[in-house]
């Protein structure tokens, strides 16, 4: 039997003392030279792990390394992440995931990389990808449901991404409709859907998230968005583990999944959406190409469209499209 080096950092991570070289070597079925092996290999990739004769091995610290063992050890997940692909470079998460979509990747397949050098965002826009400090993941899904329920799974993603947040930091994390995650007012996530589809068949969606994680000062982003930009270390103040943090991402994500596919619509996902709604009850404008209207925001209805009700009290469906919604003042 192979000794999987994500199962040895799992039980390490899982015991609080030590864990004996004879308990990893029944457990894995593997010699000591196997398990004395895998242990130095974790130590170069940064890991404290402390050996202490008669008593074993102790994990002191994991330093914030992504590596596919880093994350598949922690995946509490049925499917989202099971099968996953690792980079510590590439061009783009998304066309890494459209890729192993046509070859066949099976559904939840998850391609994460340290570092993106053609990184892209929404509204054909560069996506800056440096190394060390970000997560850059995509989630490649193959649903069986019809190309006009797919434009949801955003929100879908949104929401989890929010609560994955929440959950790790403590810090309130917002949605701007549909799908920017924002902490004190400014944009910590991006989330990037494509769909490769016939007219009544989704060959595949894949979701690409942004999450700006350690970036350690606003000077580390690019000029133009440093006023709207922010990171979860900069608002917290606490470094964080990606591979922690992708883990709870992919869990909320699979669930909310699950709950939409039972339906095929947000009903049952509204009211979470809702109270991380930004702007929920307050005014906002809406910048529609065919003309632009205030009104009140208040919340979203099971399309995922938002109900934006005017000074004449006609509540109007607004859907993402081509049309954008500001707060009175600034980015959100
Ligand atoms: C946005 O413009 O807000 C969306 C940004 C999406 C960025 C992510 S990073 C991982 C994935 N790969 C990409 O090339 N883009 C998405």
């Amino acid at each position: 039997m192979k000794t999987d080096k994500s199962d040895i950092l799992a039980l390490l991570r899982g015991s609080n003392g030590y864990v004996s070289g004879q308990q990893l070597c029944a457990q894995f079925g593997v010699s000591r030279t196997a398990v004395w092996k895998v242990i130095n290999q974790l130590k170069e990739e940064g890991y404290k792990i402390e050996s202490v004769t008669n008593k074993g091995y102790r994990l002191l610290e994991s330093p914030d390394v992504l590596s596919k063992s880093e994350i598949s050890s922690r995946l509490t997940t049925k499917w989202a992440g099971q099968s996953l692909y690792y980079f510590d470079e590439t061009g783009s998460t998304n066309i890494d995931a459209k890729r192993y979509a046509e070859d066949g990747a099976v559904h939840g397949t998850v391609v994460v990389a340290d570092m993106q050098t053609t990184g892209r965002g929404r509204r054909g826009r560069m996506w800056q990808s440096p190394s060390g400090s970000a997560i850059y993941m995509t989630i490649l899904l193959k649903p069986d449901f019809p190309p006009d329920k797919a434009s949801m799974l955003t929100l879908v993603m949104a929401l989890g991404v929010a609560e994955a947040i929440t959950e790790v930091t403590g810090m309130d994390a917002g949605i701007k409709w549909p799908n920017d995650i924002v902490v004190n007012k400014k944009k910590v996530c991006g989330i990037l859907t494509e769909m490769n589809a016939e007219q009544d068949y989704i060959q595949y969606v894949v979701i690409g998230v942004g999450i700006n994680v350690n970036n350690a000062s606003p000077e580390e982003f690019p000029e133009e968005i440093r006023k709207t930009a922010t990171s979860l270390r900069i608002e917290s103040g606490k470094q964080l583990g990606r591979a922690a943090l992708i883990e709870r991402v992919l869990f909320h994500f699979e669930q909310n999944y699950d709950t939409y596919v039972r339906k095929l619509d947000l009903s049952e996902l509204m009211e979470a959406y809702d109270r991380h709604l930004l702007n929920l009850n307050a005014e906002v404008k809406v910048l529609d190409p065919k003309g632009e209207f205030t009104g009140i925001a208040r919340g979203i209805n099971e399309s995922g469209e938002l109900l934006v009700e005017r000074e004449d009290g006609e509540v109007v469906q607004v859907y993402a499209g081509e049309v954008s919604v500001r707060g009175l003042y600034g980015y959100v």
